[in-house]
């Protein structure tokens, strides 16, 4: 008995522990955009680590500056009017402000270009500061945009 219940009693406290609302919508563009944003982030966290810890490695540095360029279009789109709805944590601002957004999005696209650029020069002295200048760009639009 404890057996088959077990594991559905861990299953529903590990549910209950991360608390997510699942996006039903259709084309989930709450879920969509998320996952989007979670897998820049895989990408743009490795090239911290390199320069954080004092070993830039040029040649995977390189290809996360790849990565982090291909992917940096895929969140906007999912953006669509009417899409503020759990468990999304953005702001209402993305919808009152959207101008605001769509600058600050123009300039997240232009830091990446530019870390691309200082990336493949492999020059430190370049990639650091393209790096911090992509990184201001996320936390700049998270402290409006972003609960
Ligand atoms: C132009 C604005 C903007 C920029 C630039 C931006 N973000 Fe975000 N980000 C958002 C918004 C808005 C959300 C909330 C999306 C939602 O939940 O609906 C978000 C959510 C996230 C999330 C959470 C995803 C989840 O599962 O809840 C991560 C991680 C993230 N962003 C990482 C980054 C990183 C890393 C960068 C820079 C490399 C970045 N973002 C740049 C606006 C931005």
């Amino acid at each position: 008995m404890l057996r088959q219940i077990l594991p559905l009693l861990l299953t529903a406290l590990l549910l209950s522990a991360c608390g997510e609302v699942e996006d039903t919508r259709p084309g989930q563009p709450v879920a969509s955009r998320q996952k989007a944003f979670k897998a820049i982030l895989r990408s743009f966290e490795p090239m911290g680590v390199q320069l954080r810890e004092n070993r830039y490695a040029p040649e995977t540095f390189l290809q996360h500056a790849r990565a982090l360029q291909a992917q940096k279009d895929t969140p906007w789109p999912h953006f669509g009017p009417d899409t503020h709805y759990p468990p999304s944590k953005a702001t209402a601002q993305v919808w009152q402000a959207p101008e605001r957004f769509a600058a600050e999005r123009e300039h997240f696209l232009k830091t990446v270009d530019a870390l691309l650029a200082a990336a493949e020069s492999g020059e430190l002295s370049r990639v650091k500061p393209a790096y911090q200048a992509v990184q201001e760009s996320c936390r700049s639009c998270h402290k409006t945009f972003r609960q």
